[in-house]
């Protein structure tokens, strides 16, 4: 769910033809367009992820939370918040928007396999809040100002909400809560069948691609699909899914523990580098992507209507919406090196 690579680890890209290669042009272009088609991750791929779990955020708005959606969405999104969920991703390699690319993952030591906010939540700086769940909670933060004239044009709600509603996809992803050690699983490469790739990439990406091979590549059909595993099979998990702690707006540090402990059972589990990965681990991880996918959408639904409008917002006030954190607090709860 991530297009940008943190490392040097990128996808190839197709070479475009030179003008001394003209007669040739036409079959180039043909070949390239076929293998745009029959390749996974060469274009756009990668926003599927994204599109889905804002497809399925949507659905679950509340009224007020829908027109509040809808008055922030650039024009060109039409109304519709899931076009517009990787926009950060295509803008974060930009220099006006780098800042904001360690915002897409946190950290966590190698193989610990836990998540802790005060430890983890920083960039390679040491800033704290710069990571994933410290953005969730600037962004839901800034969007719970909305309508409230105390804090116009303060910030830009359009940016607020594309962030925030990005930002739980990534959250959900495992490996952007994986290792710094291999830079989320960036630093394995791997096979994904007869391709080579990185681990990370794998779960951004391949493992949607492939699943999307059964609905003849129809994203929508696929966000049918997983509509059908929440409203039956995963009916009763929904609320808890929903809910934050008593009087909270956001809870993205439940998230990132969760994505952390599935990245270590099921993402670097048999995932070690140079292995190629197939069916074996391509059918037994699936249903746990669906199911990310399928929560992440659910919670930023829950979180979208804790936030507009108004309801919540004397709860939430502007200051103190990351948690606090000590410059002792994170050598009190383990002793790292680092601090
Ligand atoms: C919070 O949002 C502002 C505005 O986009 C941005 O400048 C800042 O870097 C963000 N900080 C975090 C931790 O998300
Ligand atoms: C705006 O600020 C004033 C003064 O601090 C406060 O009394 C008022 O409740 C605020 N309005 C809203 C809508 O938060
Ligand atoms: C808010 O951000 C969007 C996306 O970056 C931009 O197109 C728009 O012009 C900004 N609005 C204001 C009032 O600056
Ligand atoms: C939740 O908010 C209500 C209303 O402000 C307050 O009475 C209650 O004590 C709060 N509960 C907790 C656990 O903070
Ligand atoms: C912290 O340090 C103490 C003493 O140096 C050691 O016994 C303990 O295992 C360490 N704890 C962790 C979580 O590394
Ligand atoms: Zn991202």
């Amino acid at each position: 769910m991530k297009l940008l690579f943190r490392g040097k680890f990128g996808e190839g890209e197709v070479p475009a033809p030179r003008a001394r290669d003209m007669p040739l042009l036409g079959f180039l272009i043909r070949i390239v367009f076929i293998f745009l088609h029959v390749l996974p991750g060469i274009q756009s791929w990668g926003k599927e992820g994204h599109y889905i779990t804002c497809k399925i955020a949507e659905g679950l708005l509340s009224g007020e939370a829908a027109a509040a959606v809808k008055s922030l969405l650039p024009e060109y999104a039409n109304g519709d918040l899931a076009a517009v969920c990787s926009w950060p991703d295509e803008v974060s390699h930009r220099a006006h928007w780098r800042w904001s690319s360690p915002l897409h993952y946190v950290d966590t030591p190698d193989f610990r396999c836990n998540y802790d906010y005060c430890r983890d939540c920083h960039d390679s700086s040491k800033n704290i809040n710069r990571c994933v769940a410290g953005a969730i909670y600037n962004y839901s933060a800034q969007l719970s100002t909305y309508q409230n004239p105390n804090f116009t044009g303060q910030y830009n709600l359009t940016e607020a909400l594309l962030f925030l509603s990005h930002f739980f996809g990534d959250i959900h992803q495992p490996l952007h809560c994986g290792f710094l050690g291999d830079a989320g699983g960036n630093a394995i490469i791997v096979h994904w069948y007869r391709r080579k790739s990185n681990l990370h990439h794998v779960w951004d990406t391949m493992i949607i691609e492939s699943a999307l091979k059964k609905y003849n590549m129809d994203v929508s059909m696929m966000v049918e699909s997983i509509w059908t595993n929440i409203l039956e099979d995963w009916a009763d998990y929904v609320p808890s899914w929903e809910s934050c702690g008593v009087n909270q707006t956001v809870c993205p540090n439940w998230y990132a523990a969760e994505s952390i402990s599935l990245a270590c059972k099921f993402a670097y589990k048999n995932a070690s580098p140079g292995t190629t990965l197939g069916d074996d681990y391509f059918f037994t991880r699936l249903p746990h992507v669906r199911k990310r996918l399928a929560q992440g959408g659910v919670r930023l639904a829950a979180t979208l209507n804790r936030i507009f409008p108004g309801v919540y917002s004397p709860l939430h006030p502007l200051a103190g919406t990351y948690p606090e954190c000590s410059s002792t607090s994170a050598c009190d709860r383990e002793n790292l090196s680092t601090c």
